[in-house]
C-alpha cells in the first residue's frame, strides 16, 4: 500500500498557484503597487530562486514512476521525506489544493460558535453566523496581519488583539479603531479574507484554491469531489452526522507526516508483529484493500475474541478508510474514529484523533469511557512502532 500512497500522491502533484499569506492585509490595489515596485528592486531573483527549487521537486517527484508493476516497483527516493524543499513544494501541490478535513460540524454546531486551526501555514477560521449560515476566512487580521483569534468558542464578533479592528461573523470589518482623518480607507476592502467551506458528514472541510462557491453549491459537490466514487459507500456504512461528538485526543510526532500515513497503509503488514494483541482477534488472511480513486478502504474479518469491546472493533461491520492525502476514518460497532495528520515540517507532524459513538449510546459513555481506553491503546500502539522503526533506522533503510 505504500506504493499506491505515492502513486496517488506523484498523480496529484500539479502545477502551483502562490498564495502569498503576508499579503492578505493589502488591497489588491496595494498589492499590484508592491508587487511592481518589488519588480523594479530586483525581486525576480526571488522568483527564479523559487522556480529552480520548484524544477528541483518535480525532477524528485519524475523520479518516480507510478506506471512501474507494484510487483517490480520501489518505494519513493527519502529525499520526499527529509527534503526541507520538498517539504514546501508538497504544501503547495498536495495541502493547497482539494478539500481537506479540518475539523467537524459539532464544533460550529451553534449560531457564534468558532473554531481555528493550522493547514501548513495557512492560518484559518471556522465559524457559523447569527443566521446559521457557516463562513471560513484566513486568521489574518487585514491590518498588520495578527490572528485575530485563538482556539474554539463562542463569539459575536471577532475583535483583534493587537490593535482592536473588529470583524463581524460574516468576515465584514465592523470597526477600525482611530481612523478618523485617514483619507481613501474604504471599510469594505478590509473584510476578512474568506475560504471556501463545505461539510460533508459530519466533517468540515476547507478548499484553499477554488474560487468561493454559496454553501448549499459547494455542500453538494464536496461529496464527489473529495471523496469520489467513494462517497455513496462510506454515507451507507455509517459515515453520517448522526454521530455525537465524544473528545479529542492530540499528539506531536518526530516524523514527515507521509510516515504516519503509510504505517496507517501498509495493508495491515506491521499486524502481526506490532499489534500482536489485535492480530489474534483478526483473520489476517482475509485482510483486504479496496482503492478508489482518492480513497483506499482496509477490512478484515474477525476472529475469535475474548470481550465485547474486540468484537465491536474488529467485527464484519468494520470500516479504515483512508482518504487522501492525510485522514483517516475508523468505524466500527457504534464507534467512529478519525486521524487527521497535520504536516508541521519535514520530520514534524501533529496527528489529531478524534473519538465519536452513536447518538444514544453518549450519555452511556460518559460513565463507561471505553473509546478513550481502546484509542490509547492503539496510540500508544502506533506511537511506539514508529518510534521503534526510527531509533533503528529502519525507515531509511526502507526508503533507501
Ligand atoms: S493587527 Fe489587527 S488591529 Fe492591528
Amino acid at each position: 500500500m505504500t506504493m499506491i500512497t505515492a502513486t496517488t500522491m506523484a498523480v496529484l502533484l500539479k502545477p502551483m498557484i502562490t498564495a502569498h499569506r503576508l499579503l492578505l492585509f493589502q488591497t489588491q490595489k496595494h498589492t499590484s503597487i508592491i508587487a511592481k515596485q518589488q519588480k523594479q528592486h530586483g525581486s525576480l531573483l526571488v522568483a527564479s530562486s523559487v522556480r529552480q527549487s520548484d524544477n528541483y521537486c518535480q525532477n524528485l517527484v519524475d523520479e518516480f514512476d507510478p506506471n512501474i508493476p507494484i510487483e517490480k516497483a520501489l518505494t519513493p527516493p527519502s529525499s520526499w521525506y527529509t527534503d526541507p524543499s520538498f517539504f514546501d513544494f508538497e504544501l503547495h501541490r498536495v495541502f493547497y489544493k482539494g478539500w481537506q478535513a479540518v475539523g467537524y460540524t459539532e464544533q460550529i454546531k451553534n449560531p457564534r460558535d468558532f473554531f481555528t486551526g493550522r493547514l501548513g501555514n495557512v492560518e484559518f477560521l471556522v465559524c457559523r453566523d447569527d443566521d446559521g449560515k457557516i463562513h471560513a476566512f484566513h486568521n489574518v487580521c487585514r491590518h498588520h496581519a495578527s490572528l485575530v483569534a485563538s482556539g474554539n468558542g463562542q463569539k459575536s464578533c471577532f475583535v483583534c488583539p493587537y490593535h482592536g479592528w473588529t470583524y463581524g461573523l460574516d468576515g465584514a470589518l465592523l470597526k477600525a479603531t482611530r481612523i478618523t482623518g485617514i483619507q481613501n480607507f474604504d471599510v469594505n476592502e478590509f473584510g476578512l479574507k474568506p475560504l471556501n467551506v463545505a461539510t460533508w458528514g459530519p466533517f468540515v472541510l476547507l478548499n484553499l484554491d477554488k474560487e468561493i462557491l454559496p454553501q448549499q453549491e459547494a455542500d453538494n459537490t464536496v461529496g464527489s469531489e473529495w471523496l469520489g466514487s467513494c462517497s455513496e459507500y462510506l454515507a451507507a456504512n455509517g459515515v453520517d452526522s448522526s454521530l455525537s461528538y465524544l473528545c479529542r485526543r492530540v499528539y506531536d510526532i518526530e516524523c514527515n507526516w507521509k510516515v504516519f500515513c503509510d504505517n496507517y497503509l501498509d495493508g495491515g503488514y506491521h499486524v502481526p508483529y506490532a499489534h500482536k494483541g489485535l492480530a489474534s482477534g483478526l483473520k489476517l488472511n482475509s485482510y483486504s484493500t479496496k482503492t478508489y480513486e482518492k480513497v483506499s478502504i482496509q477490512s478484515c474479518d474477525g476472529g475469535s475474541t475474548e470481550s465485547e469491546d474486540d468484537i465491536d472493533r474488529l467485527g464484519s461491520k468494520a470500516l479504515y478508510a483512508f482518504i487522501y492525502p492525510n485522514f483517516m476514518i475508523n468505524r466500527y460497532g457504534p464507534w467512529m474514529d478519525t486521524n487527521l495528520v497535520l504536516p508541521l515540517g519535514p520530520r514534524k507532524c501533529q496527528v489529531i484523533f478524534d473519538y465519536f459513538i452513536e447518538a444514544h449510546l453518549k450519555v452511556l459513555s460518559r460513565h463507561m469511557p471505553a473509546c478513550v481506553l481502546r484509542g490509547y491503546g492503539m496510540i500508544n500502539i502506533v506511537l511506539s512502532f514508529i518510534s521503534k522503526l526510527k531509533d533503528e533506522g529502519w525507515f531509511f533503510l526502507f526508503y533507501f
